[in-house]
């Protein structure tokens, strides 16, 4: 029988791996609600139609990534390959701009993409998001890129590049991708294959080529920078003028595109440069999209926000502590001290410690030993004498030392040895 394996680039998380990711996934919903957002959830599957609209056909995540079928029924259903477009749907399905000027919405979940698999790229990956809608910015861009970059350091992750670049308006856009045609046209035979068909479909994705012989072109293109509008100039300035007071480091990119066609004005992302990212270094990325509501359908309404890659962050930060892990193994000489054993568990739990009890009857010598394996700071033992007597023995697991104290009150004992106060 053929072995049953998960979907190539899909990966079970296993306990010892989640206790990172929590960690991760309780500071950004900290952080998202100290700064006004309210969590939403989306269903995984949206009608294929809704990515074509608001990503934009000519995209690499439309034209070749989309885990796309037809249900029973014969709708055309995706899985969702990001966030935006389904909280843009949920936002005008729930008329959420007839109830309120601004709406600051955040969300986590996997996301799918059909790209080649390596550190950092995956089929299933997760996602964790912000969208604000109602604000025509300028000030709130710079508000939300300060918000990441302070996510970021809190996680300790300091090591980045913020690019910041500006795609101006629709009109802006059109006459600037007149301009790179216009120069890019001479050099069509010196492209790389997959550039000289983006001539056609989709030219400002070229500047984000990374064909060698693709580079040498790239670099005297014409710079969106110098096509802006005198309004898409001051909102520019506005952004980079806030971010400036706050602090927050940043570089222009006049040749920063991201893959999603829906970008006006504000563009941005962030690039790690630490721990085992290699080449996969784009932690997150986002910018203003005040396109997508009308395209979908509703009035127009000015939108901004970013997307994360958890999997990328956690390769960022490198190995940390799994502080999830139970701290205290219960062991036990004979039934009569597993019943116990289970008695002091539960008291222990309910005064706030991680407990794992080992119960299946095994030699003390083989309990401890995988105790002392396991990660736990402490382990307690249970056997006749102790029982007989009132206490319990205790013997440390990380460091030396070993005592005994009575069963009474053990976990004011416990709570010292661990070094915490009792929960
Ligand atoms: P994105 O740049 O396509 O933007 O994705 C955001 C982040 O998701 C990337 O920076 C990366 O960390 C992570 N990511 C993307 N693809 C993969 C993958 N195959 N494997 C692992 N991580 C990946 C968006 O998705 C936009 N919706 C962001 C946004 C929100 N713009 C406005 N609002």
């Amino acid at each position: 029988m053929t072995k049953l394996r998960a979907v190539k680039g899909m990966n079970d998380l296993l306990p010892e791996e989640l206790g990172r990711w929590r960690r991760l996934e309780s500071i950004f919903r900290e952080t998202a609600e100290r700064y006004g957002f309210g969590e939403i959830r989306t269903p995984l599957l949206e009608p294929t139609e809704l990515f074509v609209r608001s990503i934009g056909e000519a995209t690499d995540i439309v034209e070749k990534e989309m885990y796309t079928f037809h249900d029973k029924g014969e709708k055309n259903l995706t899985l969702r390959p990001e966030g935006t477009a389904s909280c843009a749907r949920a936002y005008l399905e729930h008329t959420v701009g007839a109830r309120e000027a601004i709406t600051r919405w955040y969300y986590l979940g996997p996301m799918f993409r059909r790209e080649r698999p390596t550190r950092g790229r995956y089929r299933q990956f997760h996602q964790a998001g912000v969208e604000v809608y109602g604000d025509p910015g300028p000030f709130i861009d710079a508000e939300i890129i300060d918000m990441l970059v302070r996510f970021l350091s809190e996680l300790g992750i300091v090591d980045l590049r913020v690019l910041l670049n500006s795609l101006g308006d629709q009109e802006t856009r059109q006459n600037y991708r007149e301009a790179l045609i216009r120069y890019l046209e001479p050099h069509r035979g010196s492209l790389s294959a997959d550039s000289q068909r983006r001539l056609e479909t989709n030219p400002l994705r070229i500047l984000d080529s990374k064909a060698p012989e693709d580079q040498a072109i790239i670099e005297d293109a014409p710079s969106i920078l110098e096509h802006l509008s005198e309004e898409d100039q001051a909102h520019f300035d506005g952004v980079r003028r806030t971010l400036d007071r706050l602090g927050t480091p940043y570089e222009i990119e006049p040749r920063l595109v991201r893959g999603l066609d829906y970008y006006s004005r504000t563009l941005f992302e962030v690039q790690g440069r630490g721990g085992e990212l290699g080449a996969q270094n784009a932690l997150a990325g986002g910018g203003r999209y005040d396109g997508m509501i009308e395209e979908l359908g509703g009035k127009a309404t000015p939108a901004f926000g970013f997307a994360l890659g958890i999997e990328r962050l956690l390769l960022a930060m490198g190995e940390a502590e799994d502080e999830s892990r139970p701290r205290v193994m219960i062991l036990a000489a004979n039934d009569e001290a597993r019943v116990e054993a289970v008695a002091l568990a539960r008291e222990l739990r309910d005064a706030g410690f991680n407990i794992e009890t080992d119960l299946r009857g095994t030699s003390l010598k083989s309990q401890l030993r995988r105790a002392d394996r396991s990660g736990a700071a402490l382990a307690l033992i249970l056997g006749d004498d102790e029982l007989a007597r009132g206490v319990v023995q205790w013997k440390r697991l990380e460091g030396e030392g070993s005592g005994e104290s009575p069963r009474e009150g053990i976990a004011s004992v416990v709570a010292e040895l661990l070094g915490q106060k009792v929960g």
